[in-house]
């Protein structure tokens, strides 16, 4: 099959994923001191569903897998709440190429994986975590609720488990692009934190319908009652076919 090409509302050629992903990663929110460059990358139906029946892989598509991977081949980190973790079974997050070309340019194979879990909810078979090539980071507040026998798998205590404290830690270690790949609680837990800089939204030509949509954010974003909107900042708009991708700067400390 072609590779899925792109095109930006701003004008120019089609192109293919790479170098459209290369303009949307240098196009970067300022950075802010302390924590790395992090990065929401979600896909929704048309009609704002996260998830159809329980998984987010039906409104994929090559265009979207194309942007997803290629996004992921160039961070340092993938932050993947533990709900998303046990929905999605991730098992391996690059194909065999892309390990290939991060390896020539003297990077890890793949990016080191992130999960934040204050009550220590990961399935202990994620079939991920038990990937050889796997580096990964379990930052809880709890008790461990099994062994963690793997080398690769780290658990992380923090007084708190917050994503700016696991974000700092990441930071500390010389990471310096995480992508957080959701799932909608962690996302509007960094959203609520306001360490979340930049949104990478698929908008997928599907609907869904259906009652009590979950949508890329799980929970209010602020303490009391009503809506706590947050402001975005279009910065390009890409498409693929019918495939839609807004790519947002979030104004840290501004509300909507
Ligand atoms: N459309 C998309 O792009 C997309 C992407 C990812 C996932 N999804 C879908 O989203 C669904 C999973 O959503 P989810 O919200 O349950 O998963 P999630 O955000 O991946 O994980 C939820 C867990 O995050 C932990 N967490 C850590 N800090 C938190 C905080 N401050 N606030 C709230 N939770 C915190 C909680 O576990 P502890 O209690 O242990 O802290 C919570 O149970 C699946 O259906 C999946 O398919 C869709």
């Amino acid at each position: 099959m072609a590779e899925p090409r792109f095109r930006s509302f701003a004008g120019g050629e089609d192109l293919p994923a790479a170098a459209a992903l290369d303009a949307i990663v240098d196009d970067a929110a300022p950075v802010v001191a302390g924590r790395p460059r992090t990065i929401g990358v979600m896909v929704a139906s048309v009609d704002g569903h996260a998830a159809v029946q329980g998984r987010s892989g039906k409104l994929g598509g090559p265009e979207d897998r194309a942007i997803f991977r290629g996004l992921r081949e160039r961070a340092d980190a993938l932050l993947v709440g533990p709900g998303t973790l046990n929905r999605e079974r991730y098992s391996t997050t690059l194909d065999a190429h892309q390990r290939a070309a991060r390896t020539a340019q003297g990077l890890p194979p793949e990016p080191l994986l992130a999960t934040l879990s204050r009550g220590f909810t990961l399935d202990e078979d994620v079939p991920l975590l038990h990937e050889p090539l796997t580096r990964a980071l379990i930052y809880t507040e709890a008790e461990p609720t099994y062994a963690v026998e793997e080398d690769h798998v780290e658990v992380v205590r923090l007084p708190r488990a917050t994503g700016a404290a696991a974000l700092a830690d990441l930071g500390a270690r010389g990471v310096g692009l995480v992508n957080c790949e959701g799932g909608p609680s962690l996302l509007a837990a960094l959203v609520r934190e306001d360490v979340l800089d930049e949104l990478l939204l698929t908008v997928s030509p599907k609907l869904a319908g259906g009652d009590d949509a979950l949508t890329i954010l799980r929970g209010a974003l602020g303490d009391g009652d009503g809506p706590h909107l947050r402001a975005l900042r279009l910065r390009g708009v890409w498409r693929s076919g019918d495939v839609l991708f807004l790519h947002y700067h979030l104004a840290h400390g501004e509300p909507a």
